[in-house]
């Protein structure tokens, strides 16, 4: 809309279309209109004061507005333009309910890839809540990409090497119990790798013989590398429960061990271009120049790092998919690490290194403020953590709806969604505050809250006699199945045809700001996409809830005399929440 009032003032006073859509603006309240015009730069050239030329433009374009503007005010040194809301609320209403689970959606990522690395936790230092974070907003950016179009690969790149595994297999050897590991491979493994650390505290020889072990493993010794890939896979296998409640899938689990081998080539290759310097028998590349300190490459004792596996993951992935952008969902805390290594492939002539992100989040913290995950140790189990919003849900549906079917399912998808929300609502680069008792509450800025206003909607579709307003044609009497929890908001409305050969009536002002906040789904989709914000449309699900709330409220639907209008709105809303829930990764249902 505001594109197209930008063109038509633009031919109307011979400006350029893209400088007057710079400087339309948005009103500060309603009854100054949807967009305003500020006149003061034509004073100078006009040598009229604003409000003059205001009244001016007024004059010359009220007649021939496009047809999507009611009308045009001068107002001081501003032209207000108002929308016309009932042809605004059926262009939408139209579109949602022909578009359905596409509303929103485009193709404008067409033969683009995205490459999303997300989740990557460590094997034997359990799934932190970190972890969490990363897995949870790189599912929900996988979605945004692939709703607008892109291929999207994702990523898990496991810690799955390092110093680490010297240290298990030592611990392993010594005291390990194998009924033990086959039980609970990653507590189990985890419980060792603190042992260790207890251990070595008086004994000195553990560390030895734990880098020892990782020689022996880097070297292909056979005892070692079996051990690696049980611990490996046993952990991959509990991991992929978690994935699993929470509906989360990969492309690809190559992880950091995938790439020990190519990292020896990446320092032949970088030594060839000359940006390899020795120091203290290490081996470093130099980035002061760049503000970035020195980048540690290899090790004295020839072991390889992070960073130097990171880079030949980078190259490999270009290699493999050619994306046009690759995403590392990532703690805040490895921002130096990611500068780095976006700077050592941009020096080494990687021209895609432009096309590398590092899309940071802040830590979870406490109530009280404290970090969440700490090493020693005190690790959020991610699957306890999930079974126990589970049965928060469920007994808060328990108290509010003790009849409702199925309600061990739903409050599973009830409990998810609130830690998803719960996380996702929050701006990712700040620090959040992890409080699941607030998550999982009905009431409030929650997950749950945006179910339950789904599926009170969807409840009213239901109850209704009437089929929603099928524009253009006859109204009917509904007279469909019985709708189970699990069906979807789509199967209500079979609304094919929407030609307007009957005028709605004139719309009061819930039913407008519902409509107006609906149309503005699609360009809250692109801004989350351009900066990487699935706050942007957690924020935007919560406001079209409240405001759906409120309408709902005030306005009468069922028996009304408007009620199929009005149903065909609330079709419409309960689309475009879904829609908004989905990218974010959470589920809806029909009850609750
Ligand atoms: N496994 C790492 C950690 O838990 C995260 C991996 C981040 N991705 C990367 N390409 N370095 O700290």
């Amino acid at each position: 809309m505001r594109e197209k009032l930008a063109l038509f003032l633009a031919k109307y006073m011979h400006l350029e279309k893209g400088d007057v859509e710079n400087i339309i603006e948005i009103p500060p309240s309603h009854d100054l209109g949807d967009y305003a015009f500020p006149c003061f730069f034509l004073a100078k050239l006009q040598k009229k004061n604003p409000g003059e030329i205001a009244g001016d433009i007024v004059k010359k374009i009220q007649n021939k507005l496009p047809k999507e503007f009611e009308r045009a005010e001068a107002n001081g040194p501003y032209v207000n333009f108002f929308l016309n809301n009932k042809l605004l609320a059926e262009n939408t209403i139209k579109q949602v309910l022909k578009e359905k689970d596409k509303y929103g959606s485009s193709n404008e990522g067409k033969g683009k890839t995205i490459v999303v690395e997300m989740s990557s936790p460590n094997i034997a230092k359990t799934f932190s809540v970190g972890h969490l974070r990363s897995t949870i907003i790189g599912n929900s950016l996988s979605k945004i990409f692939s709703f607008k179009g892109y291929k999207v690969v994702k990523i898990n790149y496991l810690g799955d090497w390092g110093t680490q595994f010297g240290k298990l297999i030592a611990a392993y050897k010594r005291w390990g119990k194998e009924t033990e590991l086959k039980k609970y491979p990653i507590d189990y493994l985890l419980k060792l790798y603190v042992e260790f650390h207890e251990k070595a505290k008086t004994n000195k020889s553990l560390e030895d013989e734990a880098r020892s072990w990782f020689k022996e493993l880097e070297d292909g010794n056979k005892e070692a590398l079996n051990l690696w890939k049980r611990f490996r896979e046993l952990s991959i296998k509990e991991f992929k429960k978690t994935y699993g409640i929470l509906d989360i899938d990969f492309d690809d689990y190559s992880g950091e061990s995938f790439y020990e081998v190519s990292a020896n080539k990446i320092i032949d290759k970088l030594r060839k271009k000359r940006l390899i310097k020795e120091s203290e028998g290490a081996l470093i590349v130099g980035l002061d120049s760049y503000g970035l300190g020195a980048a540690l490459i290899r090790k004295k004792d020839g072991a390889k790092l992070y960073l130097t596996r990171d880079i030949a993951a980078a190259i490999d992935r270009y290699n493999k998919y050619k994306f046009n952008k690759m995403i590392y969902e990532v703690g805040k805390e490895q921002t130096l690490h990611f500068k780095q290594l976006f700077k050592i492939l941009e020096i080494a002539g990687y021209k895609w290194s432009k096309q590398c992100v590092h899309v940071a989040h802040g830590l979870y913290l406490d109530k009280n403020g404290k970090k969440l995950a700490t090493r020693e140790g005190k690790i959020f189990a991610m699957e306890n953590l999930l079974k126990e919003a589970t049965l928060k849900a469920f007994n808060i549906i328990q108290e509010k709806n003790p009849g409702l079917r199925n309600k061990d399912k739903v409050a599973e998808i009830v409990g998810i969604g609130a830690i998803i929300y719960g996380d996702l609502k929050n701006e990712r680069t700040r620090d959040a505050v992890f409080e699941l008792d607030r998550f999982i509450s009905f009431e409030g800025n929650t997950g749950p809250y945006l179910q339950y206003s789904y599926a009170r909607a969807s409840s009213i579709i239901r109850k209704s006699k009437k089929s929603p307003l099928r524009i253009g044609h006859r109204e009917t009497q509904r007279t469909g199945p019985f709708h189970s929890p699990f069906h979807r908001a789509s199967e209500l409305d079979s609304t094919k045809a929407l030609q307007l050969d009957r005028t709605i009536h004139d719309l009061n002002e819930s039913e407008i700001k519902l409509a107006k906040k609906i149309a503005l789904f699609p360009s809250i989709v692109d801004d989350a996409l351009k900066g990487f914000y699935p706050s942007l449309l957690a924020n935007y699900a919560y406001e079209l809830a409240q405001i759906f709330n409120e309408f709902y409220h005030l306005v009468p639907v069922i028996e009304s005399v408007e009620e199929s209008f009005r149903l065909a709105l609330i079709n419409a809303f309960c689309h475009t929440i879904k829609n908004a829930l989905a990218l974010l990764g959470i589920k809806t249902l029909e009850e609750m």
